[in-house]
């Protein structure tokens, strides 16, 4: 065996395994229609491509350099002021590190916090990356439910006691991935104090706080500075995810510690991205340019719920206030087809070529569930990709 032990363990996700079937579908040809991918339906904020452009223009030696592991001061105080503006807590520059991604951000939070063998809390169904990371960090990991049933909200409970038996930490994303709920502000409040209670963290993966149909996002460091760990990724709202840019804010200790690790694991986040981040989060067409998106996936939102409705009605499913995924319930068609969420999505996509994402790449409990992405394809193809699946269960008896 040349490969450890604790890479090796981790297996291979369905998503992972999805996406290689996928892109030899492609490869032959075939016209995929994909509700598959976490990636924007849009191209990115025009001002912080131009920023970028204009920077390596004017002095690419600069551009290009290394640049300090906390991140540039220009980033870091934009970001600072821009979660201020947007009701967040009161943050210094200094209370800020700018890393490459949500993901180099949680893994950075997560290694700065715990030893091997600690717990993490993580309420499921949640992002596939959060079981991956800490089991890489050889963390055990405590799942509690968000079911369905109470609109994907964690237990708070079932969160709580994990973190009073000595969880170092717990995982909520809001607005979520997959599930696209927004967390109650009870909720999220509950556990925040629970983590206070018990010396832990909550950290906080706010990379949709921009993705809202409805609402606004709520900063739960604003009334919990000392306990919630914010990790932010410019992926999203800037729909920039190619250039690998996130930032994280919280406690002065972490932070310090986050930035400490940048330097030793990736030296610093991308220059080149952090010159259009920092111009674009300043830019006051940044805020029309949000509008703009986010009624393009407002309607392909509308479209793709609607279509579910129509053509699939035994689906279970909520119309998301915000981030990009319906979380479907197929399992009553899969009952009938006598498969599983997985089996489902592979034969799926050999037989009508499109994609949903199986629940379980969410973690066991989103077994029998299907994530759908509606922002990469617009309202006709998202109405025939559901049509297809409808077409799929009628010929297989199920409809
Ligand atoms: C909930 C959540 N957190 C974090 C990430 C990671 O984003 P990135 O590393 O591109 O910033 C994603 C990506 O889809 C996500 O859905």
């Amino acid at each position: 065996m040349v490969l450890s032990n604790r890479l090796t363990s981790l297996g291979v996700s369905p998503h992972r395994k999805l996406a290689d079937f996928v892109y030899q579908l492609k490869l032959k040809g075939v016209r995929v229609i994909s509700f598959a991918a976490g990636q924007p339906g849009v191209p990115p904020y025009e001002g912080a491509v131009k920023a970028l452009a204009e920077a390596l223009e004017k002095d690419p030696y600069k551009v290009s350099s290394y640049g300090p592991s906390a991140g540039l001061p220009a980033l870091r105080e934009a970001i600072a002021e821009d979660i201020r503006d947007a009701g967040g807590p009161d943050l210094a520059p200094e209370d800020v590190t700018v890393v490459s991604g949500g993901l180099d951000g949680l893994q950075l939070v997560l290694s700065a916090l715990t030893d091997p063998g600690d717990r993490v809390v993580v309420p499921e169904p949640a992002y596939g990356m959060y079981e991956y990371v800490s089991k890489f960090l050889r963390l055990k990991v405590e799942v509690c439910p968000q079911p369905s049933e109470n609109g994907f909200q964690p237990d708070a409970e079932c969160v709580a006691e994990s973190l009073r038996n000595g969880a170092k930490a717990v995982i909520i994303a809001s607005p979520d991935n997959p599930t696209g709920r927004v967390a109650d502000r009870g909720v999220l409040k509950a556990i925040a104090e629970a983590a206070q209670e018990s010396g832990a963290y909550l950290i906080y993966d706010e990379a949709y706080r921009y993705i809202y149909y409805e609402g606004s996002h709520y900063y739960l460091a604003r009334d919990y500075p000392e306990v919630v760990i914010g990790v932010g990724s410019f992926s999203k709202d800037l729909a920039i995810p190619g250039f690998r840019l996130g930032f994280v804010y919280g406690p002065k200790e972490v932070i310090t510690g986050v930035r400490r690790l940048k330097g030793i694991l990736g030296i610093c986040a991308s220059v080149p991205a952090q010159y259009a981040a920092a111009t674009g989060l300043r830019d006051p067409g940044f805020k029309d340019y949000l509008r703009r998106v986010l009624d393009i996936y407002r309607s392909r939102r509308d479209a793709a719920y609607n279509a579910l409705k129509k053509y699939l009605p035994e689906v279970g499913a909520y119309l998301p206030k915000a981030a990009m995924y319906i979380f479907a319930d197929f399992r009553p068609y899969l009952e009938k087809l006598g498969v599983d969420d997985v089996k489902f999505a592979f034969d799926l996509a050999e037989k009508k070529h499109v994609v949903m994402v199986p629940g379980q790449a969410f973690g066991a409990l989103g077994k029998g569930f299907m994530r759908v992405t509606f922002v990469t394809q617009d309202e006709a193809t998202i109405e025939e990709g559901i049509k297809q699946i409808a077409e799929y269960l009628r010929e297989a008896g199920a409809l």
